[in-house]
């Protein structure tokens, strides 16, 4: 039972103490987030990572990819513990090393290798966090770069001090968005299809691009619409519309705001007039903002239930699983990134953690 649960994950932390750091991602649901001991978004849950101090073990309650840029940064050799291993990430999984590689190898043949008179590369590889280890070590490799929803205008002007184009991988919302509020156009934005030869654009269109969108969209808020913002307003005349810059671009030049979980979070918590809020993001984010600030009036733009089902596979059944394990001495569920890889993927999320605005 759910409390029988509770209890035990609850004798396990306490037994552990010190030892033991659990981590959680916003979109994790309330039943989780309630033992976590730091929540954020994946920008801030990498920066926790590698800045916890002694415990043994990072108990990752989020979703593959973190888990693996945990282990990469973590400083002292902790491990990191994904307790259910079959939460991934679909968007993720839509960009992997060979097509990437293959991409780039077009790529290279179309623009050459040399930089041009103000030393900047033909091209510069960005990964999302949400990608593969394997990916972020790509990046490592060839002068690229990782963002989070929270830095990718930082970190696309770290890429365009250095490169002249950008391939951006895997999410192509986020990418269009973030290029578009620095002035780049549609044009200059085509998208990459893996399945086709130049991804589907003409010789031309690659040399005129500034930044290669990968065909890759989240699932969650690729469902986000203009209609559901317009119903929003019609019915709550002042609603201030948030929505995630994963969410396509129609529908982030229609909100009010676009911003990463920590951002939308941060901006209801400052708001000192009741307001009322329609957020387009996850649903286990959307319910827990509208119950902590019931001063406010929050709802989720899209009417029907829409959670990250690979979140929401991490359950308090397999935390209480894993936790109870360490107690025995036992490491179960550990995420380990094979050291080649490891190093240079570092290399990629340094540069991220480095690049201030
Ligand atoms: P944040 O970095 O905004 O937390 O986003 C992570 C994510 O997976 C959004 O879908
Ligand atoms: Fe991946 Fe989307 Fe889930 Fe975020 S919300 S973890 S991008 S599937």
């Amino acid at each position: 039972s759910a409390d029988e649960l509770d209890r035990r994950i609850r004798h396990a932390k306490g037994v552990l103490g010190d030892r033991l750091v659990i981590l959680g991602h916003h979109y994790q649901r309330d039943e989780i987030i309630r033992y976590a001991d730091f929540v954020g978004d994946s920008f801030q849950l990498a920066n926790a990572a590698q800045t916890v101090p002694s415990a043994e073990a990072i108990v990752f309650c989020g979703v593959h990819f973190m888990a693996e840029t945990a282990d990469i940064l973590a400083q002292t050799g902790q491990s990191v513990i994904l307790p259910n291993l079959a939460a991934g990430c679909s968007m993720a999984d839509m960009a992997d090393i060979d097509s990437v590689a293959s991409a780039w190898a077009e790529l290279e043949r179309i623009y050459g290798t040399e930089p041009d008179a103000q030393g900047r590369q033909p091209i510069v590889p960005v990964t999302y966090m949400n990608s593969s280890a394997a990916l972020k070590g790509f990046c490592g490799q060839h002068g690229g770069i990782v963002c989070t929803s929270s830095n990718a205008q930082t970190v696309l002007e770290w890429a365009f001090e250095r490169g002249q184009r950008v391939l951006f991988f895997p999410d192509q919302h986020l990418g269009r968005n973030t290029a578009k509020a620095m002035g780049i156009t549609p044009e200059q934005m085509p998208l990459w299809n893996p399945h086709k030869p130049l991804g589907g654009n003409t010789e031309q269109q690659l040399v005129d691009a500034r930044v290669l969108l990968w065909h890759g969209f989240c699932s969650v808020h690729k469902r986000f619409t203009t209609d559901q913002i317009d119903r929003a307003r019609i019915d709550h005349p002042g609603v201030r519309v948030i929505v995630h810059p994963e969410c396509p671009m129609p529908v982030v030049d229609a909100a009010d705001e676009a911003g990463s979980t920590d951002y939308i979070l941060t901006a209801v918590a400052a708001a000192t007039e009741p307001t009322t809020f329609a957020i387009g993001t996850e649903i286990n984010m959307v319910s827990r903002l509208a119950a902590e600030y019931p001063q406010h009036t929050i709802f989720c733009l899209d009417p029907v239930i829409c959670p990250c089902s690979t979140m929401y596979r991490i359950h308090p059944g397999y935390l209480a699983w894993v936790l109870e394990a360490l107690v025995r001495g036992e490491v179960l569920n550990q995420i380990t990134v094979e050291p080649g890889v490891a190093s240079t993927a570092k290399i990629a999320l340094e540069r991220m953690l480095a690049a201030r605005p």
